[in-house]
């Protein structure tokens, strides 16, 4: 048996999401042509000609909803639905360019925090294309029902607002429940807007009708509904905008909103939603509006009679199609370049392509040259192929030469094929890759660059780029195993495979000093068939052990060799147990240039779920063109469609000199980092002050705290143990460093926590922001308010209309800036006032430099005024409850362990001729303590009392009037409390009390 059949070939899924961003969508005449519909191959087929038929109905509605809200300038022109390999009973046409990583739309099993919600994979910020779209079948199969209308929306309406989110890099125009989101469902408009307390947060062209559903209440610490408090529309509702908004709004909403204050759709620049967070308070249709589609009169208003799309069904084919393109002038003899790509191309044809591919091999100098037609590659070809890699160097560098043959080996095949392109030097003959372009565009080829050595060929980058392909960088005396990377990243455009077939790699190490080498790797609860250790080497005679430990300590040590790829493996048999695996190399060598790399890869534990996966990327795309626009490295962690929250992710970037720079990504929803504990973990690279190239490999493992987002609560997670994985995330490179640096990144979740009425403050919280962009720890915070939202926008931020937070407003913690990444929480004194009036907040952050951040989003407080009291204790008494706390009526028995009373009507002005009494009742044995933490009663007419027992009778412990707090708690000598509140009949303007207690 031959022995490449044992080894598996490493069919890894990434999706590339460098690669997605310009898309290949185009749009002309205003129609979008060629949009990719792809659905995955975990897909059954089952119900495949309905998917397909509600797949075609959706867009066709979306086409028309798209037209209208963008005010005729764009609709769906062409869609091409690529279906998987294995739906072999629906006429279709065979792919030839479309993938499913590529796709604009996927259709795949849901992803548990969305449910069969359709969502957009968005990594950037304002303006920036988001990766893609993803429906479930279960969604396409029941979009007109009304139980999906009554939740999502009209689904052509829903579609538009998700491409929006895609193709324009526009936000949600609503809040969302829960206690972490910074985006709360509900705000306190200003004077201009409705003369309601509270609205929902929504972006509408109609007073918002709507009423609190049942179960709301007020939050006694935000004056704000509770966090997980909804709202329903009334009937009598029907908003034109913004399609942004709350699904809800969709049955009749179909505009975006608009900075135009004459606009029928004006926007809301006070909510406080995701796009204004973002996109600095502007609307919608302003950021859409400057999009490229549509900036300097692209696509004006037409009059387009039919706005149906067309539809194109096409399958995947057997194999994608790979052309090699390498270069063999005389430069490629220094550091033995043309040495170490002739093995590791060999080793990639031999044990990575993947059956039924098909490859050719072409190599250029001062011409260029087929070494091998197109070649599908199965065992009987792999050999040969091998064997046609060229191990010799011959004249000068002509890279069109090379692009020209592959061009015309993969034209008979139709568009699309993947060039790897292999190069050391600048080219210098006729044709140039610029030449080349209208003919690569045309042909909707995708090349892979991989730059070999620092004196590599600078447009390569740009035509990765511009072909939507990827960058490598192999740096001749580089620390990372980047040849191994470069090559299984180009794999990337085989088509997507079932999830049971993914291999992924769990640990990626290159040795090359010292001669004993152990380490470990976990084998987690999603891998272990096909667990592989797998040895590339450059002197096999070196090599003089390798051998593997399980868990619970079994010996493997079967090493296979194969000399002719300069390779070796362990492969373990059967499912691997669970656990930590150990490894031990053991090489001799004295040569400085030799090395090993040990690469552990594995696949599901069973076929039927997905292993945890990273893809690790720089979603601005590999030539950084500026670097006054900061670079962002992007890692997504998952488990098929479920995010991974709370891993430890790590980016190792290798510079230009080969120095190693690590940064740590986060999911803080900070800095680079667009939304908290979604699995997508970012960070801003700031040392780019270097031109050339750069390498990128993120490494991931678990904390205590990491899960997997599957839609169980809290409680029912358990620990979830270790693993590891690596990615390598390709190269980019600078073409101009950063000449100065960058200012802190922008605070886009301030928050207010907490209004403290009587006290007249008001506590806020944002995480914190750094020194330049989102790394290290800024040198302070400007932080102003105003009764003017206006006031903190742009330039009038400087101005005095804004007033600034002293140290002196400062109650409780502080604003001394905490390192990235860290809970700032302050709160802060507001000047007294004796009218209802709303204050705005905001800040920015200064470092070191007195470089300021942007303004961050602003939000707002009301801060009630105290109304007249009413003169009269209710007249039918109401029966005692009995709760842990008691803000409402005047007597009551408290019996939890913990609990809190107030004045009634507190923080408002308690009412006049009250006696109220409250028993705190604990169970027998234990003793009760009272804190107060507000007082401010009229002196002396009214007052409180506190009595060590269940009556008047018992030994009274405070007696308090005025404004002055208990100076120290008050304590029960028994488990029974009486707390009494005595008002007289005349009117006041006082705010009551609050007192807690607690088990003494
Ligand atoms: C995870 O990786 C970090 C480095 O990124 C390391 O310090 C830590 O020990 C690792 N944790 C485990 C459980 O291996």
């Amino acid at each position: 048996m031959a022995v490449f059949n044992r080894l598996p070939v490493l069919l890894i899924l990434f999706y590339s999401f460098g690669l997605a961003l310009g898309g290949r969508v185009s749009i002309t005449n205003n129609g979008y042509r060629d949009i990719v519909v792809a659905i995955s191959p975990d897909v059954p087929q089952d119900k495949a000609a309905d998917l397909l038929a509600n797949i075609q109905k959706i867009i066709t509605e979306a086409s028309a909803d798209l037209y209208t809200a963008t005010r005729q300038r764009s609709y769906i022109n062409s869609v091409r639905i690529l279906i998987p390999q294995s739906w072999v009973n629906i006429a279709a046409n065979p792919n030839t360019w479309e993938s499913f990583e590529n796709a604009e739309v996927q259709i795949d099993l849901p992803n548990s925090k969305y449910g069969d919600s359709p969502y957009t994979v968005q990594l950037g910020g304002c303006g920036d294309p988001g990766q893609y779209i993803h429906l479930t079948p279960n969604y396409v199969m029941t979009h007109s029902s009304n139980a999906m209308i009554s939740q999502v929306g009209p689904a052509g309406k829903a579609f538009v607002k998700e491409w929006a989110k895609l193709r324009y890099g526009v936000f949600d125009e609503h809040g969302y429940t829960g206690a972490n989101s910074s985006y709360p469902t509900f705000y306190r408009p200003g004077s201009g807007q409705q003369p309601i307390e509270m609205v929902p947060n929504v972006c509408s062209d109609q007073p918002v009708d709507f009423s609190i559903d049942n179960g709301c209440s007020v939050d006694p610490q935000t004056g704000l509904y509770n966090s997980n408090c909804m709202y329903s529309f009334l009937n009598t509702f029907k908003p034109t905008s913004s399609i942004m908004s709350d699904n809800r709004m969709l049955s009749t909403a179909m505009h975006f909103c608009d900075d135009d204050p004459s606009s029928l759709h004006k926007h809301n620049r006070e909510a406080p939603t995701k796009q204004n967070a973002f996109c600095n308070s502007h609307s919608v249709w302003s950021v859409i509006s400057k999009h490229a589609d549509f900036a300097g009169y692209n696509n004006p208003p037409a009059t387009i009679a039919n706005v149906k799309p067309t539809f194109n069904v096409v399958r995947v084919l057997t194999g994608a199609r790979y052309v090699l393109v390498t270069d063999v002038s005389g430069s490629m003899d220094s550091y033995n370049r043309i040495g170490r790509l002739n093995e590791a191309a060999r080793r990639w044809i031999k044990y990575d392509v993947r059956h039924g591919t098909s490859l050719g091999i072409v190599k250029f100098s001062s011409t260029a040259s087929m070494l091998s037609p197109m070649t599908v590659v199965n065992d009987n070809t792999r050999q040969q192929l091998m064997d046609k890699i060229p191990t010799s160097t011959e004249g000068v560098t002509c890279i069109g030469c090379g692009l020209q043959i592959a061009l015309d080996m993969l034209r008979p095949g139709g568009k699309g094929g993947v060039i790897v392109l292999v190069t050391d030097g600048m080219e210098n003959q006729n044709p140039y890759i610029a030449d080349m372009y209208p003919q690569l565009l045309d042909a909707q080829v995708q090349v892979v660059s991989l730059a070999f050595g620092r004196a590599a060929e600078k447009e390569i980058e740009v035509l990765a780029t511009k072909t939507d392909g990827m960058s490598y960088f192999i740096n001749d005396d580089g620390q990372n195993d980047e040849l191994h990377d470069a090559f299984t990243g180009s794999l990337t455009y085989q088509p997507a495979v079932p999830i049971g077939e993914l291999t992924v790699i769990l640990f990626q190490q290159k040795y090359n000093k010292g001669n004993m080498f152990e380490d470990y790797v976990t084998v987690d609860f999603t891998v272990g068939r096909s667990l592989t250790f797998r040895l590339e080497y450059t002197q096999r005679n070196y090599i003089t052990g390798f051998f593997v430990k399980s868990p619970s300590g079994q010996v493997y040590q079967n090493v296979i060799y194969d000399s002719s790829a300069k390779l070796a493996y362990i492969l373990i048999p059967d499912l691997a147990e669970e656990g930590d695996w150990k490894f031990t190399l053991t090489v001799n060598s004295a040569y400085y240039k030799d090395y090993a790399s040990v690469i552990v890869t594995s696949k599901s534990r069973v076929n039927t779920a997905a292993p945890i996966t990273v893809d690790c990327s720089v979603p601005s795309g590999t030539v950084v063109y500026n670097s006054a626009n900061a670079v962002r490295l992007v890692a997504v962690v998952k488990q098929g469609r479920n995010r991974v929250i709370g891993a430890n992710v790590r980016a190792y970037v290798e510079t230009p000199t080969a120095a190693l720079d690590v940064v740590d990504l986060e999911d803080t929803g900070a800095g680079a980092d667009t939304t908290k504990n979604d699995g997508i973990y970012s960070r801003f690279y700031v040392p780019v002050s270097l031109t050339g190239r750069y390498t990128l490999v993120c490494k991931v493992n678990s904390t205590g705290t990491t899960y997997i987002e599957n839609g169980s609560t809290t409680r029912q997670r358990s620990a979830m143990g270790n693993f590891n994985r690596v990615q390598s995330g390709g190269a980019f490179r600078v073409e101009q460093p950063k000449t100065s640096p960058y200012p802190p990144s922008r605070v886009t979740d301030l928050k207010v926590a907490a209004m403290q009425v009587d006290q007249m403050s008001l506590t806020i919280e944002w995480t914190a922001t750094g020194d330049e962009l989102d790394i290290g720890t800024a040198s302070a915070y400007q932080i102003k308010y105003s009764t003017t939202f206006d006031d903190l926008m742009d330039n009038n931020f400087d101005s005095n209309l804004a007033v600034q937070f002293q140290s002196h407003d400062v109650i409780d913690g502080s604003f001394t800036p905490l390192a990235f990444g860290n809970k700032q929480r302050v709160s802060l004194r507001l000047p007294t006032t004796a009218e209802d009036v709303t204050y705005y907040v905001a800040l920015r952050a200064v470092n070191q430099r007195g470089l300021t951040s942007t303004i961050s989003n602003v939000v707002s407080v009301k801060i009630a005024a105290l109304t007249q009291p009413q003169t009269q204790p209710p007249t039918t008494p109401v029966p005692p409850p009995t709760s842990s706390s008691l803000n409402v009526g005047c007597s009551g028995v408290l019996t939890t362990p913990t609990g809190w009373l107030t004045s009634p009507n507190y923080p408002g002005a308690y009412p006049n001729n009250y006696n109220c009494q409250w028993t705190i009742q604990l169970t027998p044995g234990s003793k009760i303590r009272l804190t107060f933490s507000h007082f401010a009663i009229e002196s002396p007419f009214d007052y409180v009392e506190v009595y060590d027992g269940s009556t008047i009778s018992a030994t009274r412990l405070l007696k308090q009037t005025g404004s002055t707090l208990p100076s120290a708690p008050v304590n029960s000598s028994s488990n029974a409390m009486l707390v009494r509140f005595v008002t007289d009949a005349t009117g006041n303007y006082f705010r009551g009390w609050r007192a807690t207690y607690t088990v003494a």
